[in-house]
């Protein structure tokens, strides 16, 4: 930095030595000499003294005056592996960064170029570090399962380590958005259906991720997860005091946590393409919210702007990207190719441009990458794998499974000597999605055939298949997977989603279990063997049929690199699980969406009754609802409370609440608390999740939990975005899911003090 300061303001020096040396032609040589050196000898101090002490936008300022259009313009090129792009677009100072690329010495190629061109101003380098890079790490969805924040903020510390380790300080990560529609494939990147939960893990995850060395990026606003009909890119549409109340708040949370950028959504949100939305991206994120840091583009979505129907050509959708706050291009190569005639027809002012840029320096500036802009390859094999990534890893997989039926058959019983591992999923290399990194190791994955018999050298434990692949789309050997079902005494059935079927572009309008796994199941069932169902899966299924074949099940959305372990742990009672779902599990396609926060109806449900809120074929219920999630414990709640049943505006609701592990082993229970506002200008969700702990407790131990909740945090937006805490009577529940039946009455006082509401619509 100091290296780089001294230059700049020794170049400023130089300029204004000639300046003044032109200017003063006329004075005699002996003079001039005197004091030109004089004048070297004052700019030199200046400069040492300058070089400790100019700050960041100082320095951003003297390189923007240097800077010609096209090195702008070059700093807002985002490049990607797929592009085969020569590092000499980096010496010609037309690259602001690249992505996709994680072999260092390809990085370093770059990194190099980049300290030849004119400027030197080094490179931004960008990958999709979702889930882990080289250690995998459960995906979000199962991360978010855990409700455990410290070790959701620990697996994106780690994930960024090791993708630091090859060079790459920019990751696309956290995915944030809101969903509460599973037949959108990408609920597996998010934290589900909650603004609170998912706002508690967009901090946790930015701020471990920034922690580990990368900056992170806030995605996708806004509303990305609202797809209608959840198929893939559709279009969105959230009336405002929902999009405040419900999907905003993740971003918010992520932004006050620090995340130094930000990506819109491909998706138009009421009729007008995040990409485009001036008001999103500037007036409230910029305007309202005060972020300072870089807005990146989705993959060609500026270039998209023209299917979206809102821009001619692409130099049109350029224009209007930048315009309404987007710095960065990614990959469709249009701000290089078209933002330089842009502004010299004065289409696009001067002073936008370097705005954009000045958001893209300052971002390599808090990355300190003007200091340290190149990786060391010779450095990186000791970065990966390390035993704090593996443990890390472990840790999180044990938290992330959820068992969401137990007939008893769980733990296996010592009396169970044999058993079968079914289904292709046992063996299956998790992490060949898009989200990994293309060509990097990844740390080999157990199957859990073999982790069960490593960790219980006493069971017989055969694996058969029974289906061709991880789609299961085929039957295999059905005979010899049917065999060995019988001569078990416990039969594990490994189900799930692969392939094709979860994630980005993988939208689907039948959640069932993929191809013939769900007459797997059914035959494995009619064998009259106990079935444990472990399912992998990408989304919330339909496990109406499932539930009836199984006789525990346990939910995983994947594992990563320790999964298989840790599922082999808690088949045998080494671990016992503690996850809760974060999206509520629909009985069938028909009642998407189902979730818990919804509004009260005028007529809600009666037993017997018509005209009511109800469905004539199916209850309105979900099958598992959100938060909810078994143990091998007995957990009993009891004794809730309320300190204060008054509490005003400005001050913190206190509950109590006694849990007990009825049980003779130790586990662990996530304590929920639950609002409902009887009362308001606007009808409030039934529920609203207010504050949660996870608390383990060790056999027949009994807790106290307090659980706090800032009454600032009672309020609703309106039609405007204003925000706003009305009085009035509250209900509160506590318990271990949406169901908490324990409950108790509270009242938001009036203080007497004029609220001012907050208004933060667009
Ligand atoms: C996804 C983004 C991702 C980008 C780069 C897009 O298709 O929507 O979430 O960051 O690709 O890989």
């Amino acid at each position: 930095m100091k290296s780089f300061a001294f230059q700049n303001a020794w170049r400023r020096g130089c300029g204004m030595l000639c300046a003044i040396a032109r200017r003063h032609q006329a004075l005699p040589r002996t003079t001039k000499k005197r004091l030109a050196g004089a004048l070297f000898l004052a700019l030199l101090c200046l400069a040492f003294i300058q070089s400790g002490h100019l700050t960041t936008e100082e320095k951003i300022d003297a390189l923007i005056a240097q800077m010609t259009i096209e090195e702008k313009v070059g700093q807002l090129n985002l490049v990607g592996r797929e592009q085969s792009v020569s590092p000499d677009n980096a010496r010609a100072g037309r690259l602001g960064g690249i992505m996709n690329y994680v072999d260092p010495k390809e990085v370093r190629a770059f990194q190099e170029a980049a300290a030849q061109s004119r400027l030197k101003i080094p490179l931004l380098v960008a990958l999709d570090a979702v889930h882990g890079f080289s250690t995998d790490f459960p995906f979000p969805l199962s991360q978010a399962s855990s409700w455990n924040p410290s070790l959701i903020e620990q697996s994106s510390h780690w994930t960024a380590r090791e993708a630091a380790a090859v060079g790459i300080n920019w990751t696309f990560a956290p995915m944030v958005d809101l969903s509460r529609d599973p037949r959108w494939g990408r609920v597996l990147e998010g934290a589900g259906e909650d603004p609170y939960l998912g706002s508690v893990i967009a901090a946790a995850r930015t701020r471990g991720y920034q922690a580990g060395g990368v900056a992170a990026t806030v995605k996708h606003f806004v509303g990305y997860g609202a797809v209608e009909a959840g198929r893939e890119y559709n279009a969105v549409w959230i009336p405002p005091a929902e999009l405040h109340d419900m999907y905003l708040p993740p971003f918010k949370a992520a932004i006050d946590a620090g995340s130094m950028t930000l990506m819109p959504a491909f998706i138009t949100l009421d009729g007008v393409p995040a990409t485009a939305h001036r008001g999103l991206l500037t007036d409230l994120l910029r305007g309202k919210w005060g972020f300072d840091g870089v807005v990146v583009s989705d993959f060609l979505s500026i270039h998209e702007l023209q299917q979206h129907g809102i821009a001619k050509d692409d130099a049109d959708a350029a224009r209007e990207a930048l315009l309404a706050g987007v710095d960065m291009d990614m990959m469709a190569r249009v701000y290089i190719d078209h933002l330089p005639d842009e502004v010299r027809a004065g289409r696009v002012p001067m002073p936008v441009l370097d705005e954009a840029v000045r958001h893209v320096l300052r971002l390599k500036f808090r990355l300190g990458l003007f200091d340290k802009p190149m990786v060391d390859p010779t450095a990186v094999a000791a970065q990966l794998q390390t035993d704090g990534a593996l443990q890390a890893s472990h840790a999180m997989a044990r938290e992330s499974l959820i068992l969401l039926k137990n007939d008893g058959v769980l733990p296996l019983s010592k009396a169970v000597k044999h058993v079968a591992v079914i289904g292709a999923l046992n063996g299956m290399d998790e992490g060949v999605y898009w989200t990994d990194p293309a060509g990097f190791p990844r740390r080999p994955i157990e199957a859990l055939d073999q982790a069960l018999k490593r960790l219980a050298p006493q069971l017989d434990v055969t694996f058969a298949p029974g289906v061709k692949n991880t789609c299961g789309t085929e039957w295999g050997d059905r005979d010899a997977a049917l065999r060995a079902a019988r001569e078990a005494d416990v039969i594990v059935a490994y189900l799930g989603e692969d392939c094709k079927f979860l994630d980005e572009a993988a939208s689907r309008t039948n959640l069932n279990l993929p191809g013939v796994q769900g007459d797997l199941l059914r035959a494995l069932k009619a064998t009259g063997k106990p079935v444990v169902l472990v399912l992998a899966t990408g989304r919330p299924l339909v496990l109406t049929d499932a539930v009836e074949e199984s006789d525990a099940l346990i939910q995983t959305f994947y594992t990563g690199t320790e999964g298989r372990i840790a599922i082999a742990e808690t088949l045998l009672g080494l671990v016992n699980p503690s996850g809760k779902l974060t999206m509520s599990m629909p009985r069938s396609e028909g009642q998407i969406p189902v979730y818990y926060n919804h509004l009260p109806t005028g007529r809600p449900e009666l037993v017997g009754k018509r005209y009511q809120s109800v469905y004539i074929d199916a209850p309105n219920d979900p099958l598992f609802p959100f938060g909810f999630g078994l143990s091998y414990n007995h957990f009993v709640m009891s004794d809730v409370r309320v300190m204060d049943a008054q509490v005003p505006r400005d001050g913190t609701l206190d509950a109590r609440v006694t849990i007990r592990n009825d049980s003779d082993v130790a586990g662990q229970d996530v304590v929920q608390l639950y609002t409902h506002q009887l009362v308001a200008s606007r009808s409030r969700p039934v529920r609203e999740l207010k504050a949660f702990t996870k608390v383990l407790l060790q056999p027949h131990e009994s807790r106290e939990v307090t659980l706090q909740v800032k009454a600032t945090s009672l309020g609703f937006h309106d039609d405007k975005g204003c925000y706003r805490v009305e009085p009035g009577p509250f209900k509160l529940y506590v318990g271990d899911s949406s169901l908490a039946d324990l409950a108790a009455d509270f009242e938001l006082v009036d203080d007497g003090k004029e609220q001012s509401a907050e208004c933060t619509g667009f």
